[in-house]
């Protein structure tokens, strides 16, 4: 990719984020995402890219903006393909509760793995622990590997894991060792990505979410020098039919290469509701509205903390 652009696509990320704000503690969840779907789309169209939607909204049968193969941007620029995810964390929204983002990833054509709209098993640390882990093993020997990695005791570490039925086994697990075990109730993205965060106190993220968050959540930890493993979990025939027609096998332990091939990658994210990832949008007695966002560049390895006053 040749010029930065980061700047263009945290207008983008921005843009939603104000727009879905407007509904947190509304309790519509389908509105708050149509929000920021609608700001979103209309951003991209001031980005100077020739940008394809890979990870979007669904099919374009299914979504009206932002679906899979949609071109967006100006037309004139890097031929790009983007990874999108308007509201991670719409319920978090509706009720007003913490970690919902917005959130995008860029990367040159053919990078992102065209992830099938199913769930994905996951696992994700951040640099200290990145290559030490194993999707295949225990909850046990991974928890504990971390903290040998990060020089830590077991009951210091933290697994951050969403709380499902399905995870029962997983938070057992992790609590028979001893680690500490923190719930949260939607929002794996910004949880993979709180494993890599200064201060966030989360070492590991454990458990089945979807599987575009887990290439979403890749992209980020890629260039943040972290870990993230998948596999995908399809619940029927229907589903496994779906993954291998994309492309995937649905029995391949997906590495980070095979997530994102490039090194070449960017994740921008701004904050909704303040949350272990990033601070949430604040309204200024002034009238102004406060963001925070990241930056995230894999062609210079550079993190940047953003915050923003819009008057
Ligand atoms: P939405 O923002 O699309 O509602 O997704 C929230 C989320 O918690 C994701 O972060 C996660 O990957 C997925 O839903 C988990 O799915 P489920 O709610 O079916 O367990």
């Amino acid at each position: 990719m040749d010029r930065d652009l980061s700047l263009e696509y945290l207008k983008v990320t921005e843009a939603a984020a104000i727009a879905a704000a407007k509904l947190i503690g509304n309790g519509d969840r389908k509105k708050a995402d149509a929000l920021a779907v609608e700001a979103m789309r209309k951003m991209f169209d001031q980005v100077p890219i020739a940008g394809t939607v890979v990870i979007g909204e669904g099919e374009i049968d299914q979504a009206p903006m932002l679906y899979i193969g949609e071109a967006v941007g100006t037309g004139q620029g890097p031929e790009v393909d983007i990874a999108v995810d308007p509201l991670e964390g719409t319920n978090l929204v509706a009720k007003g509760m913490p970690g919902a983002i917005v959130c995008l990833a860029v990367a040159p054509k053919d990078c992102f793995l065209h992830a099938p709209d199913m769930y994905m098993d996951k696992i994700a640390v951040g640099p200290e622990a990145a290559g030490k882990i194993d999707i295949t093993r225990s909850v046990a020997d991974n928890i504990r590997a971390v903290a040998l990695a990060k020089n830590k005791k077991v009951e210091d570490i933290t697994v951050i894991c969403l709380e499902r039925d399905r995870h029962d086994q997983i938070i057992a697990e992790a609590r028979a060792i001893g680690a500490r075990v923190h719930l949260i109730a939607d929002g794996d993205v910004a949880a993979a990505l709180a494993c890599a965060a200064p201060d966030s106190g989360i070492d590991i993220m454990l458990g089945i979410g979807g599987a575009p968050e887990g290439v979403l959540a890749a992209a980020g930890l890629k260039s943040l020098g972290g870990e993230l493993q998948g596999k995908l979990a399809p619940r029927n025939e229907k589903e496994i039919e779906r993954a291998i027609s994309m492309g995937t096998d649905p029995e391949k332990i997906l590495l980070m290469d095979d997530l994102v091939k490039s090194e070449d990658v960017q994740f921008i994210s701004t904050g909704v509701t303040s949350g272990d990832f990033l601070q949430g949008l604040k309204y200024a007695a002034d009238g102004s509205i406060i963001t925070y966002s990241i930056i995230i560049n894999g062609r210079d390895k550079k993190t940047r903390y953003v915050q923003t006053i819009h008057r």
